[in-house]
């Protein structure tokens, strides 16, 4: 971390605080357009691993760099907090001009770390992930006679205990035609000459695209590393490459260099613009998830079963003790004192522990309420997957201001059971501000030094944790005093 990242990550918190209070901007949230021959410059996320979970930065493999060095392009907090790290990439296309044969690159030869940390990253089933025009690019593979469908495309393949990394990328992008009734209609609004900038009369005539797919094909081409010694980046690859995804051909080896090359093409598609999303909300995994919660209902079912037998067993054995105990007692009761009413005394008794009782279910209901408004403003589309880290960053805020809710329901329970003098309900708002928080953040530190010490980009920047830091001081901490005053009421 830099100092301008720093500064970067300050900036971002700004903007936080004007999303909350200016409403959601979503990134990406309307069409762009891009003239015949404008640059589209693709974007690289870290590279992630369904096998480790661990990001890690793309540039922490040798692949190509930007001529212009690497820059950082993250939106809102929520991206640093997912481990998103979103940063430029060489790969550059002209709008509806199809390209072949680019060179991009030729590596150092591989260093002998570099050589392991790429056979290390393929084994652990490492994902590049590209975006453009904020769309991550889509892959398909053909197993038997069903198409599936992926974001990311993996960092190479191990056959045979050789190891080859994909060299050339076939890269496919879907546009659609800019036409102007069309995006009104899309904005849904009268004013929609307000918000998107108009291009002039002369402007509409030369034809303009929108970006509506973009899919990758990675291949392994056996490059002829010696005729690109004095290319440059961007250059003609000398000879044709023909991209062959179900063959490798060129494996790794220690001191040799890697080149990398790739093409694009354009291809006008039907997809409109509002709906070039469907194709990653449809994706096979969906169904994988509804299994994974059916999974996990089940589970919960079975397991408060079990505890309710117990539970059960418990309150019944107790019972029989209590009437074995005072049989004549009992043959002196009424009819009507039976059941629940001889634990009476024992479900109105103030708990040992009242105040954590209290904090706890303060803190409860602030995160089961965190969880409902942000389903709710998700469900509404606020929160779409078309804008990376709105979910994250909307769950800080939601929790925030839900502080409020916390200190009012903990207080009000503390009244409630009544024991200890109300003058402490001060003590009570305080310990509901810093339980949850407190357990989150002794987790989080330990993680985060785990991550640190990896490299990974999941790991939170130190100012970024101050930043968290500072904000739950100066906006939940408050909100949760002010709450448990409400909830404190007049004293009685
Ligand atoms: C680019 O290539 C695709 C596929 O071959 C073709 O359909 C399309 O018309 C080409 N576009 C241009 C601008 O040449």
């Amino acid at each position: 971390m830099d100092y301008f990242s720093h500064f970067k990550i300050w900036v971002l918190t700004l903007s936080l605080i004007f999303q909350s209070v200016y409403g959601f901007y979503l990134p990406g949230s309307y069409p762009h357009k891009y003239n015949v021959g404008e640059a589209l410059s693709v974007k690289v996320n870290s590279i992630t691993s369904i096998d480790t979970e661990m990001p890690f930065s793309y540039y922490s493999l040798p692949f190509c760099q930007p001529q212009d060095g690497v820059k950082d392009s993250a939106e809102n907090l929520g991206e640093l907090l997912m481990g998103d790290r979103i940063e430029n990439s060489p790969y550059r296309f002209k709008m509806h001009v199809n390209e072949s044969e680019i060179f991009l690159c030729r590596t150092e030869p591989l260093s002998a770390d570099n050589y392991k940390l790429l056979k290390k990253r393929i084994d652990e089933m490492y994902q590049v992930n590209l975006i453009l025009d904020n769309l991550p690019a889509i892959r398909y593979t053909r197993k038997e006679s069903y198409l599936l469908r992926w974001t990311g495309y993996p960092v190479g393949i191990k056959v045979q205990d050789t190891y080859y990394v994909f060299n050339h990328l076939k890269f496919t992008v879907l546009v659609h035609k800019y036409e102007e009734a069309n995006v009104a209609r899309v904005m849904g609004t009268g004013d929609a000459a307000e918000v998107i900038p108009t291009i002039g009369n002369e402007g509409s005539d030369i034809p303009g695209y929108m970006v509506v797919g973009f899919e990758v094909v990675p291949c392994n081409f056996m490059h002829n590393v010696q005729s690109v010694k004095n290319s440059k980046m961007y250059d003609k690859y000398p000879s044709p490459i023909k991209c062959d995804p179900t063959t490798v051909a060129m494996p790794i080896k220690e001191n040799e260099p890697i080149v990398f090359t790739y093409e694009v093409t354009f291809e006008e598609s039907d997809i409109k613009w509002p709906s070039r999303w469907d194709a990653y909300l449809k994706m096979e995994g969906s169904k994988v998830h509804w299994f994974s919660i059916m999974n996990s209902l089940m589970v919960i079912t079975f397991l408060a079963g079990i505890v309710l037998v117990i539970f059960l067993r418990t309150v019944r054995r107790d019972l029989t003790r209590y009437e074995e105990l005072d049989k004549e007692a009992q043959a002196q009761m009424n009819e009507e004192l039976s059941g629940w009413k001889l634990v009476v005394g024992d479900v109105f008794r103030a708990p040992t522990n009242a105040s954590l009782l209290c904090v706890m279910v303060g803190d409860g209901v602030q995160i089961l309420g965190m969880a409902v408004v942000t389903i709710l403003f998700a469900a509404l589309g606020f929160m779409s997957p078309a804008s990376r880290g709105t979910l994250i960053t909307g769950m800080l805020i939601f929790y925030m201001i839900l502080g409020i809710a916390a200190g009012y329901v903990a207080v009000r329970l503390w009244r409630t059971i009544g024991c200890g003098d109300h003058k402490r309900w001060i003590s009570v708002s305080w310990r509901a501000a810093c339980f949850f928080p407190g357990i989150a953040f002794f987790i989080l530190t330990i993680l985060n030094f785990l991550l640190w010490g990896s490299h990974s980009t999941g790991a939170i920047p130190f100012s970024l944790f101050v930043i968290l830091i500072l904000l739950w001081f100066c906006i939940s901490v408050p909100l949760t005093l002010i709450g448990g005053l409400w909830g404190k009421g007049t004293p009685y």
